[in-house]
C-alpha cells in the first residue's frame, strides 16, 4: 500500500479563507474584526519566523493583529501587567504570548494569568479541563488542527485504536483527550514506556508529537495505518523532518502527513478560528 498524502496546506488554505468570508460578513454587518495581541520576548529566530506567520495569517483572513515585541530583559511583573490590561481590554479577543520564554519567566503562571476566555492557544487548565469533560471550548490550536485534517480527509475516528506518542501539557495531552472525545481507544505513550514498537504496531491511527526524527520506525506501522506527524526537526543538512521515517511508513500506511506541509499550517489556521471564537462566545455572553 502506498499512502495518500495528506495536503495540510491546502486544508489550512481553505480554513483560512472560510475565516475571512466569516470575517468580512461581520464587518459587513457592522460588527468589529476580532482582534488578537501577539506578545514575542526576545530574539530568538524561530519564535520570530513563528510570530511573523502568525500575523501574516491574521492579515490574510483579516484579523487585526497587535504586535508586542519585549525585550529579554521584560521582567514577569512587567508581562503580567501588560497581560493584566489585555484581559480587561474589551476589544482585544485573544492573547498568544510566544514560547519558548527566557528562563526567568514561569510558563505554568503566564498561562494562568491569561484568561481563559481570551487564551486561544487553548493552553489555560480551564480549557484543557473544559475539553477533558467533553465540553470543547477554545481548544489546543495543534491538537484541534489535527482533527480538522483528518474531518477534511473524511477519516472516520470513531473506535480506533489510538497511539499518541508525547505526553507534553500543550500538544500530546490535549491530542489524546481530542482523541477521546471523537471516540478513539487511546493509549499514551512517553519516556517511560516499555514497549514503544508493540503499541504502534497496534494502532490505526498513530500520532506522534515528539520532536526528535526517527524516533518512530517504518517497520512498526500497521498495514493500512493513518500516521500524523506532529514532530519538526532540523537536521545538521538543514533539511527539516518528523518524527516518523517517512519513506518507509508512506508504504504502509494509508494516510500520512508529510513534514513540513502537514499539520503545521493547521496550527496557524486554528489560531485564527479560535480568535474569532473567542470574540463570538464574548457577544454571546454579552
Ligand atoms: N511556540 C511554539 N508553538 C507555539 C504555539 O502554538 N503557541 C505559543 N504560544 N508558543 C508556541
Amino acid at each position: 500500500m502506498t499512502a495518500q498524502i495528506i495536503n495540510g496546506k491546502a486544508i489550512a488554505e481553505d480554513l483560512l479563507n472560510s475565516i475571512k468570508a466569516k470575517v468580512t460578513a461581520r464587518v459587513h454587518a457592522g460588527k468589529r474584526a476580532p482582534c488578537l495581541a501577539v506578545v514575542l520576548i526576545g530574539a530568538d529566530p524561530a519564535s520570530a519566523i513563528y510570530v511573523r506567520n502568525k500575523r501574516l495569517a491574521c492579515e490574510k483572513v483579516g484579523i487585526k493583529s497587535i504586535a508586542y515585541d519585549l525585550p529579554t530583559s521584560t521582567t514577569q511583573a512587567e508581562l503580567f501587567a501588560l497581560i493584566d490590561n489585555l484581559n480587561a481590554d474589551s476589544t482585544t479577543d485573544g492573547i498568544l504570548v510566544q514560547s519558548p520564554l527566557p528562563s526567568h519567566i514561569d510558563e505554568d503562571l503566564l498561562i494562568e494569568r491569561i484568561s481563559p476566555l481570551k487564551d486561544v492557544d487553548g493552553f489555560h487548565p480551564y480549557n484543557i479541563g473544559k475539553l477533558a469533560v467533553r465540553q470543547p471550548a477554545l481548544r489546543s490550536c495543534t491538537p484541534f488542527g489535527v482533527i480538522k485534517l483528518l474531518q477534511a480527509y473524511n477519516i472516520e475516528l470513531m473506535g480506533l485504536d489510538a497511539v499518541i506518542v508525547g505526553v507534553s501539557n500543550h500538544v500530546g495531552r490535549p491530542m489524546a483527550l481530542e482523541l477521546l472525545l471523537a471516540g478513539c481507544t487511546i493509549t499514551s505513550c512517553h519516556r517511560h514506556t516499555k514497549d514503544l514498537a508493540g503499541h504502534i504496531k497496534k494502532a490505526d491511527l498513530l500520532v506522534s508529537a515528539v520532536g526528535k526524527y526517527g524516533i518512530i520506525k517504518g517497520e512498526w506501522i500497521k498495514q493500512g495505518a493513518i500516521v500524523v506527524d506532529i514532530g519538526i526537526n532540523r537536521l545538521a543538512d538543514g533539511k527539516i523532518t518528523g518524527d516518523v521515517e517517512f519513506d518507509i511508513a508512506k508504504e504502509r500506511a494509508a494516510y500520512i502527513t508529510p513534514v513540513p506541509g502537514g499539520v503545521g499550517p493547521m496550527t496557524v489556521a486554528t489560531l485564527m478560528e479560535n480568535t474569532l471564537l473567542a470574540l463570538e462566545l464574548s457577544e454571546r455572553a454579552d
